[in-house]
């Protein structure tokens, strides 16, 4: 469908109305991982006070390696940046070695300026977990909606836990995780009963508000996925397919 072909390894796909998505594929992590962090330092160094959606898995570590050096070379400053992470798991305390909130203290938070109390990830053991969702929208609002959110990609095309589903769920839910992503996390975990099965999610609102957007994939195994999220039809089968309607994406793979 509406696709031009630009030059080197940089595409731009028009939608009807006219929004574009930007694709930029790489030939390596490391160069993915390179341009992913110098977009976000470039939004941090345009606005100090950025509020920044991060998201965990394996693919941004080498995003995050990235501005932390970056940080300690003195070319960006989060002293002032707000964060947002887009969800955790239900049951796991900020502790454990699997929750979302020790990934980001871990991978990113503990090796740069960024002040921890303007860090957000969703509380997984909240006493009533549908207030901590309300909590959450309450707070995304409250600093005046996120000004670039990273994204990565499931293989079932999921962003956050938005997980294939009937509607496109706009606000921050509990999700019950797909039987395709409890499998890919189950690496991590001792057992499967250890493996969550449940997740605190941010809604596609929050995600297609955010000012600018940038996914990204690393893998083989994730050209199908992005071939039907950037060209495929839209729909909630895909929750990735309906960043085709925002109007700042930027997509950076790495299929080698
Ligand atoms: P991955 O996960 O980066 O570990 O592939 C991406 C995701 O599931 O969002």
């Amino acid at each position: 469908m509406w696709q031009t072909k630009n030059t080197g390894n940089e595409y731009t796909t028009k939608s009807k109305g006219e929004k574009t998505m930007k694709v930029i594929y790489t030939k390596s992590y490391a160069e993915l991982s390179e341009k992913a962090a110098e977009l976000i330092a470039a939004q941090v160094q345009g606005k100090a006070e950025s509020v920044l959606g991060l998201a965990t898995g394996s693919t941004p570590i080498g995003t995050y390696e990235k501005l932390i050096e970056m940080n300690k070379a003195g070319k960006v400053d989060f002293s002032k940046v707000t964060s947002i992470n887009l969800d955790e798991y239900v049951g796991l305390t900020g502790d454990h070695d699997q929750s979302y909130r020790y990934f980001m203290n871990d991978k990113l938070f503990n090796h740069v300026n960024i002040n921890k109390e303007n860090t957000n990830v969703p509380n997984g053991v909240a006493a009533d977990i549908e207030a901590e969702c309300k909590r959450y929208d309450a707070l995304i609002e409250e600093k005046g909606g996120i000004d670039l959110q990273l994204l990565g990609i499931g293989h079932n095309g999921h962003i956050g836990f938005n997980e294939p589903c009937d509607i496109f769920e706009k606000n921050t839910h509990r999700v019950q995780l797909g039987e395709t992503t409890i499998q890919a996390n189950a690496r991590f975990f001792g057992s499967m009963d250890e493996v969550p099965k449940e997740a605190v999610t941010m809604g596609i609102q929050a995600i297609m508000m955010a000012k600018k957007v940038l996914l990204i994939a690393n893998g083989p195994d994730k050209k199908d996925i992005i071939e039907k999220a950037v060209n495929g039809p839209v729909t909630p089968q895909v929750p990735a397919s309906i960043l085709q309607f925002h109007p700042d994406v930027t997509v950076i793979c790495c299929f080698e």
